[in-house]
């Protein structure tokens, strides 16, 4: 299981010091949620804070993208160092051309499913992903409460992943904690991205770890 801590939930006036904690722990991404406040109902930040997060990450950047349009910044997010970068299906007119984009700018791609999105919507471009991330909360907050409905994508998702492309990661966003990891793990997940459940832990860390045993 790959672990991907959220930022979104990090201490924003002092940044370095939880990339230095996600560092020095056993997370494997560091997970970077980009909000445009017309996508989702919210705004976070852009390129300039993540330039200044790559000079310190030792981990790869997966870059999550809540923005309309998000094939004019493609480029953009390269020069400033994603390793993935994952954009939301429901924003993409032309998503085949959007992940052939970000794989030919050499990063990894993915496309991502906010709760109500089925999974017939990546069925014809599975090969073109890398990852295939389902939203487990309505995108635009840290701190939600997962949705249960998940688990139903997910085996739905198996099904394409065992059948057109063994090597895709699945992940899953939003609402993730150390109870249900487990149950994420055995339907299959790869990867799980986890925001509140570590940064409000007293121990971040240790939390990473224990996530991370799961298996
Ligand atoms: C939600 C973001 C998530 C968020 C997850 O819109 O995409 O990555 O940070 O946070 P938690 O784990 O707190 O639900
Ligand atoms: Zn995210």
């Amino acid at each position: 299981m790959l672990i991907a801590p959220s930022l979104l939930s990090a201490n924003f006036a002092n940044l370095q010091a939880d990339i230095e904690m996600v560092n020095q722990s056993a997370a494997d991404w560091f997970h970077i949620d980009v909000m445009d406040g017309v996508f989702v109902p919210n705004i976070s930040f852009g390129q300039p804070i993540i330039s200044h997060i790559k000079k310190y990450a030792k981990k790869p950047l997966d870059v999550h993208l809540m923005i309309i349009d998000p094939d004019r910044y493609i480029e953009s997010f390269k020069s400033v160092g994603a390793d993935i970068l994952t954009v939301q299906v429901e924003a993409c007119t032309h998503l085949h051309r959007t992940l052939t984009h970000i794989r030919q700018s050499g990063m990894k791609a993915g496309a991502s499913l906010n709760p109500h999105t089925p999974i017939c919507m990546v069925e014809n471009v599975i090969e073109n992903c890398d990852v295939v991330m389902i939203m487990s909360v309505n995108p635009g907050f840290g701190g939600q409460k997962f949705i249960e409905n998940t688990y139903r994508k997910i085996e739905e998702l198996m099904v394409l992943k065992n059948k057109y492309n063994p090597d895709l990661l699945i992940e899953v966003d939003g609402g993730v904690t150390l109870e249900n990891a487990q149950k994420l793990c055995d339907f299959g997940v790869n990867v799980l991205v986890a925001g509140n459940t570590i940064f409000s832990n007293e121990n971040p860390s240790k939390m990473i770890e224990q996530l991370k045993q799961i298996s």
